[in-house]
Protein backbone atom coordinates (compact mmCIF):
# COMPACT_ATOMS: atom_id res chain seq x y z
CA UNK A 1 0.00 0.00 0.00
CA UNK A 2 0.96 3.49 -0.76
CA UNK A 3 2.29 5.31 2.64
CA UNK A 4 -0.14 7.72 3.76
CA UNK A 5 0.83 11.28 3.42
CA UNK A 6 0.96 13.25 6.59
CA UNK A 7 2.22 16.49 7.97
CA UNK A 8 2.55 17.38 11.74
CA UNK A 9 1.89 20.24 13.13
CA UNK A 10 4.04 20.32 16.32
CA UNK A 11 5.40 22.15 19.44
CA UNK A 12 8.57 20.13 19.98
CA UNK A 13 8.53 19.62 23.02
CA UNK A 14 9.43 15.87 24.13
CA UNK A 15 6.69 13.59 23.46
CA UNK A 16 6.43 15.63 19.76
CA UNK A 17 10.17 14.46 18.91
CA UNK A 18 9.09 10.77 20.14
CA UNK A 19 6.25 11.23 17.34
CA UNK A 20 8.38 12.84 15.15
CA UNK A 21 11.04 9.86 15.10
CA UNK A 22 7.52 7.58 14.66
CA UNK A 23 6.73 9.26 11.71
CA UNK A 24 10.13 9.39 10.49
CA UNK A 25 10.23 5.17 11.18
CA UNK A 26 7.25 4.10 10.13
CA UNK A 27 6.93 3.15 6.50
CA UNK A 28 3.34 3.37 5.91
CA UNK A 29 3.91 7.31 6.88
CA UNK A 30 5.10 10.00 4.27
CA UNK A 31 6.26 12.47 6.66
CA UNK A 32 5.56 15.69 3.78
CA UNK A 33 6.38 18.44 6.07
CA UNK A 34 6.47 19.51 9.60
CA UNK A 35 4.59 22.63 10.88
CA UNK A 36 5.35 24.62 14.55
CA UNK A 37 3.49 26.37 17.02
CA UNK A 38 4.02 28.35 20.11
CA UNK A 39 3.45 25.71 22.86
CA UNK A 40 5.91 23.89 25.08
CA UNK A 41 8.14 25.91 23.99
CA UNK A 42 8.36 29.47 22.03
CA UNK A 43 7.46 28.86 18.17
CA UNK A 44 11.24 30.17 17.10
CA UNK A 45 12.50 27.49 19.40
CA UNK A 46 9.77 24.95 18.06
CA UNK A 47 10.63 25.80 14.46
CA UNK A 48 15.30 24.86 15.54
CA UNK A 49 14.32 22.09 17.45
CA UNK A 50 11.90 20.42 14.81
CA UNK A 51 14.80 21.46 12.18
CA UNK A 52 17.40 19.97 14.38
CA UNK A 53 15.19 16.28 15.36
CA UNK A 54 14.64 15.77 11.71
CA UNK A 55 18.43 16.08 11.39
CA UNK A 56 18.78 13.67 14.15
CA UNK A 57 16.49 11.16 12.75
CA UNK A 58 18.00 11.37 9.22
CA UNK A 59 14.91 13.00 8.05
CA UNK A 60 16.87 16.25 6.49
CA UNK A 61 14.99 16.23 3.21
CA UNK A 62 11.83 17.15 5.15
CA UNK A 63 10.87 20.55 5.27
CA UNK A 64 9.49 22.73 8.34
CA UNK A 65 7.00 26.25 8.22
CA UNK A 66 7.05 28.23 11.02
CA UNK A 67 3.69 28.95 12.25
CA UNK A 68 2.12 30.74 15.32
CA UNK A 69 3.86 32.34 17.44
CA UNK A 70 0.80 33.62 19.89
CA UNK A 71 -3.18 31.87 20.15
CA UNK A 72 -5.61 33.72 18.45
CA UNK A 73 -7.45 35.56 20.99
CA UNK A 74 -5.92 35.09 24.71
CA UNK A 75 -3.10 36.31 26.19
CA UNK A 76 0.20 33.55 25.73
CA UNK A 77 0.61 31.34 28.70
CA UNK A 78 4.03 30.87 30.28
CA UNK A 79 6.30 27.62 27.95
CA UNK A 80 6.10 24.44 30.52
CA UNK A 81 9.72 24.69 31.01
CA UNK A 82 9.72 22.72 33.79
CA UNK A 83 8.06 19.64 31.90
CA UNK A 84 10.17 19.40 28.94
CA UNK A 85 13.22 21.69 29.67
CA UNK A 86 14.95 25.06 29.13
CA UNK A 87 15.09 24.10 25.67
CA UNK A 88 12.03 22.00 25.48
CA UNK A 89 13.82 18.43 24.65
CA UNK A 90 15.11 17.68 28.06
CA UNK A 91 18.23 19.97 28.07
CA UNK A 92 20.45 17.86 25.82
CA UNK A 93 22.48 20.50 23.95
CA UNK A 94 21.24 18.72 20.58
CA UNK A 95 23.46 20.90 17.76
CA UNK A 96 21.25 23.33 15.75
CA UNK A 97 20.84 22.40 11.95
CA UNK A 98 22.52 24.37 9.50
CA UNK A 99 18.79 23.94 7.60
CA UNK A 100 16.04 26.93 7.57
CA UNK A 101 12.65 26.76 7.77
CA UNK A 102 10.68 27.74 4.80
CA UNK A 103 9.86 30.83 3.48
CA UNK A 104 6.18 29.71 3.20
CA UNK A 105 4.59 30.46 6.63
CA UNK A 106 2.86 27.04 8.27
CA UNK A 107 -1.16 27.90 7.35
CA UNK A 108 -0.18 28.57 4.03
CA UNK A 109 1.94 25.55 3.56
CA UNK A 110 -0.90 23.79 4.99
CA UNK A 111 -3.35 25.32 2.39
CA UNK A 112 -0.78 25.03 -0.57
CA UNK A 113 -0.14 21.34 0.21
CA UNK A 114 -3.76 20.37 0.64
CA UNK A 115 -3.98 22.21 -2.74
CA UNK A 116 -1.25 19.94 -4.39
CA UNK A 117 -2.56 16.49 -3.07
CA UNK A 118 -6.34 16.85 -2.43
CA UNK A 119 -7.94 14.62 -0.03
CA UNK A 120 -4.50 13.00 0.18
CA UNK A 121 -3.18 14.42 3.29
CA UNK A 122 -4.07 13.44 7.19
CA UNK A 123 -2.81 16.28 8.81
CA UNK A 124 -1.99 15.66 12.59
CA UNK A 125 -2.12 18.71 15.07
CA UNK A 126 -0.03 18.10 18.54
CA UNK A 127 0.06 21.00 19.80
CA UNK A 128 -2.03 24.17 20.00
CA UNK A 129 -4.60 24.32 17.38
CA UNK A 130 -4.06 28.11 16.21
CA UNK A 131 -2.45 27.28 12.68
CA UNK A 132 -5.34 24.61 11.72
CA UNK A 133 -7.61 27.69 12.66
CA UNK A 134 -5.05 30.03 10.40
CA UNK A 135 -5.07 27.41 7.55
CA UNK A 136 -9.03 27.30 7.84
CA UNK A 137 -9.38 30.66 7.78
CA UNK A 138 -7.59 31.13 4.80
CA UNK A 139 -9.46 28.25 2.91
CA UNK A 140 -12.41 27.56 4.61
CA UNK A 141 -12.66 24.53 2.02
CA UNK A 142 -9.87 23.11 3.72
CA UNK A 143 -11.97 20.38 5.72
CA UNK A 144 -12.49 18.98 2.28
CA UNK A 145 -8.94 18.85 1.02
CA UNK A 146 -8.01 16.75 3.45
CA UNK A 147 -8.21 12.80 3.84
CA UNK A 148 -7.93 13.47 7.94
CA UNK A 149 -7.45 15.78 10.85
CA UNK A 150 -6.29 13.69 14.08
CA UNK A 151 -5.65 16.34 17.09
CA UNK A 152 -3.79 15.42 20.18
CA UNK A 153 -5.90 17.42 22.80
CA UNK A 154 -8.39 17.64 25.07
CA UNK A 155 -9.91 15.52 27.60
CA UNK A 156 -13.38 13.93 28.03
CA UNK A 157 -13.62 11.79 31.05
CA UNK A 158 -9.89 12.07 32.22
CA UNK A 159 -8.96 15.15 34.26
CA UNK A 160 -6.78 17.59 32.62
CA UNK A 161 -3.40 17.81 33.30
CA UNK A 162 -3.16 21.45 33.04
CA UNK A 163 -6.32 22.22 35.30
CA UNK A 164 -8.62 19.61 36.43
CA UNK A 165 -10.52 20.36 33.36
CA UNK A 166 -8.37 21.28 30.86
CA UNK A 167 -5.62 19.89 28.44
CA UNK A 168 -2.71 21.22 27.85
CA UNK A 169 -3.14 22.34 23.96
CA UNK A 170 -6.37 23.00 24.33
CA UNK A 171 -5.59 25.38 27.10
CA UNK A 172 -2.58 26.93 24.91
CA UNK A 173 -5.43 27.93 22.13
CA UNK A 174 -9.10 27.25 23.44
CA UNK A 175 -10.21 29.95 20.82
CA UNK A 176 -8.71 28.21 17.95
CA UNK A 177 -9.66 24.43 19.36
CA UNK A 178 -13.05 25.57 19.47
CA UNK A 179 -12.99 27.03 15.94
CA UNK A 180 -11.75 23.96 14.99
CA UNK A 181 -13.97 21.26 16.01
CA UNK A 182 -17.11 23.44 15.02
CA UNK A 183 -16.15 22.87 11.45
CA UNK A 184 -17.35 19.56 9.40
CA UNK A 185 -14.14 17.62 8.52
CA UNK A 186 -13.35 14.11 8.99
CA UNK A 187 -11.69 14.92 12.52
CA UNK A 188 -10.55 12.35 15.10
CA UNK A 189 -9.53 13.55 18.88
CA UNK A 190 -7.26 12.02 20.64
CA UNK A 191 -6.87 13.24 23.39
CA UNK A 192 -6.00 12.49 27.89
CA UNK A 193 -8.35 9.81 28.08
CA UNK A 194 -6.13 7.40 25.90
CA UNK A 195 -3.24 9.07 26.03
CA UNK A 196 -3.06 9.04 29.84
CA UNK A 197 -2.79 5.17 29.68
CA UNK A 198 -0.16 4.64 27.32
CA UNK A 199 2.48 5.00 29.79
CA UNK A 200 6.27 4.71 28.66
CA UNK A 201 8.62 3.28 31.37
CA UNK A 202 11.97 3.60 31.79
CA UNK A 203 12.14 -0.15 31.04
CA UNK A 204 10.91 0.50 27.63
CA UNK A 205 12.65 3.89 27.17
CA UNK A 206 15.55 2.03 27.75
CA UNK A 207 15.18 -0.24 25.06
CA UNK A 208 15.13 2.18 22.23
CA UNK A 209 18.37 3.11 24.28
CA UNK A 210 19.78 -0.20 23.90
CA UNK A 211 18.01 -1.08 20.12
CA UNK A 212 17.05 1.85 18.05
CA UNK A 213 20.40 3.16 17.44
CA UNK A 214 21.22 6.61 17.65
CA UNK A 215 17.33 7.65 17.38
CA UNK A 216 16.59 6.03 20.35
CA UNK A 217 19.65 7.22 22.41
CA UNK A 218 18.78 10.81 21.69
CA UNK A 219 14.61 10.14 23.09
CA UNK A 220 16.48 8.29 25.96
CA UNK A 221 18.08 11.30 27.06
CA UNK A 222 15.46 13.56 25.70
CA UNK A 223 12.97 11.58 28.09
CA UNK A 224 15.09 12.28 31.54
CA UNK A 225 13.85 15.46 32.31
CA UNK A 226 10.04 14.74 31.16
CA UNK A 227 10.63 11.34 33.43
CA UNK A 228 11.57 12.93 36.20
CA UNK A 229 8.45 15.70 36.10
CA UNK A 230 6.10 13.13 35.98
CA UNK A 231 8.03 11.54 38.80
CA UNK A 232 7.57 14.64 40.88
CA UNK A 233 3.73 14.62 40.53
CA UNK A 234 1.39 13.22 42.73
CA UNK A 235 0.59 10.43 39.98
CA UNK A 236 4.19 9.01 40.08
CA UNK A 237 2.62 6.90 43.06
CA UNK A 238 0.42 5.24 40.77
CA UNK A 239 3.18 4.22 38.65
CA UNK A 240 4.87 1.00 38.51
CA UNK A 241 8.50 2.64 37.88
CA UNK A 242 9.42 6.04 36.33
CA UNK A 243 7.40 6.86 33.00
CA UNK A 244 5.55 9.54 31.24
CA UNK A 245 2.56 9.49 28.94
CA UNK A 246 3.16 9.07 25.11
CA UNK A 247 0.61 11.86 24.08
CA UNK A 248 1.84 12.86 20.35
CA UNK A 249 2.72 9.72 19.47
CA UNK A 250 -0.61 8.38 20.24
CA UNK A 251 -2.31 10.31 17.24
CA UNK A 252 0.50 8.79 14.83
CA UNK A 253 -0.74 5.12 16.18
CA UNK A 254 -4.16 5.78 15.78
CA UNK A 255 -3.43 7.24 12.28
CA UNK A 256 -1.51 3.91 11.83
CA UNK A 257 -4.30 1.33 13.24
CA UNK A 258 -7.39 3.15 14.32
CA UNK A 259 -8.81 -0.05 15.16
CA UNK A 260 -6.65 -0.10 18.35
CA UNK A 261 -9.13 2.61 19.29
CA UNK A 262 -12.66 2.88 20.74
CA UNK A 263 -14.51 6.28 20.07
CA UNK A 264 -17.80 8.11 21.07
CA UNK A 265 -18.78 10.84 18.36
CA UNK A 266 -21.34 14.43 19.23
CA UNK A 267 -21.05 17.96 19.10
CA UNK A 268 -17.90 19.40 20.54
CA UNK A 269 -17.11 22.71 21.94
CA UNK A 270 -13.77 24.12 23.96
CA UNK A 271 -14.62 26.77 26.62
CA UNK A 272 -13.48 29.71 25.78
CA UNK A 273 -13.70 31.67 29.39
CA UNK A 274 -14.15 31.56 32.93
CA UNK A 275 -12.98 28.49 35.43
CA UNK A 276 -13.23 25.92 33.18
CA UNK A 277 -11.20 27.68 30.41
CA UNK A 278 -10.03 24.79 27.80
CA UNK A 279 -12.17 22.43 28.82
CA UNK A 280 -13.57 19.87 25.88
CA UNK A 281 -17.38 19.27 26.44
CA UNK A 282 -19.01 16.74 24.21
CA UNK A 283 -22.99 16.07 23.11
CA UNK A 284 -22.29 12.20 23.18
CA UNK A 285 -26.07 11.82 23.69
CA UNK A 286 -27.52 14.06 20.57
CA UNK A 287 -29.64 15.63 23.55
CA UNK A 288 -30.98 18.95 22.43
CA UNK A 289 -30.50 20.99 25.24
CA UNK A 290 -31.90 24.23 26.95
CA UNK A 291 -28.37 26.22 25.94
CA UNK A 292 -28.10 26.66 21.93
CA UNK A 293 -24.26 26.30 21.77
CA UNK A 294 -23.70 22.37 20.63
CA UNK A 295 -27.00 22.35 18.88
CA UNK A 296 -26.18 21.92 14.23
CA UNK A 297 -22.69 21.00 14.75
CA UNK A 298 -21.03 18.16 12.85
CA UNK A 299 -20.45 15.17 15.20
CA UNK A 300 -16.39 15.20 15.91
CA UNK A 301 -15.18 11.56 17.22
CA UNK A 302 -13.22 11.26 20.34
CA UNK A 303 -11.00 8.04 21.91
CA UNK A 304 -12.38 7.16 24.71
CA UNK A 305 -10.44 3.66 25.40
CA UNK A 306 -7.25 2.26 23.73
CA UNK A 307 -5.50 -1.18 23.87
CA UNK A 308 -2.59 0.64 25.23
CA UNK A 309 0.10 -1.99 25.23
CA UNK A 310 -0.60 -2.76 21.38
CA UNK A 311 0.03 1.17 20.88
CA UNK A 312 3.27 0.49 22.89
CA UNK A 313 4.32 -2.11 20.72
CA UNK A 314 3.52 -0.51 17.96
CA UNK A 315 5.76 2.62 18.59
CA UNK A 316 8.68 0.30 20.06
CA UNK A 317 8.98 -2.27 17.41
CA UNK A 318 8.51 0.64 14.61
CA UNK A 319 11.11 2.45 16.26
CA UNK A 320 13.55 -0.58 16.59
CA UNK A 321 12.64 -2.00 13.00
CA UNK A 322 13.80 1.29 11.69
CA UNK A 323 17.37 0.94 13.76
O1 LIG B 1 -1.28 17.54 26.94
C1 LIG B 1 -0.28 16.93 26.21
C2 LIG B 1 0.15 17.83 25.06
O2 LIG B 1 0.66 19.03 25.62
C3 LIG B 1 1.25 17.26 24.20
O3 LIG B 1 1.07 17.69 22.87
C4 LIG B 1 2.49 17.85 24.80
O4 LIG B 1 3.53 17.96 23.84
C5 LIG B 1 2.03 19.20 25.31
O5 LIG B 1 2.12 20.14 24.30
CA1 LIG C 1 2.94 18.63 21.60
Amino acid sequence: MKPRKIIIDTDPGVDDAMAIAFAVAHPGLDLLGLTTVFGNVAVQLATSNALKLLDNFNASSVPVAAGASRPLVQDPLPHPDFVHGQDGLGNIDLPDSERQQLEMEAAHYIVDSANRFPGEITLIAVGPLTNVAAALALDPELPGKLDQLVIMGGALDEPGNVSPLAEANFLGDPHAADRVLAVDWPAVVVGLDVTHKIMLYDSDLKQLSDKAGAVGEVLWRASRFYVNYYSSTGAASELPEPGCAMHDAAALAYVLEPELFELVHGATRVVTEGIAIGQMTMNRKGYTYLLPHWQDLPATGCCVSVDAERVKSLFLDTLIAAA
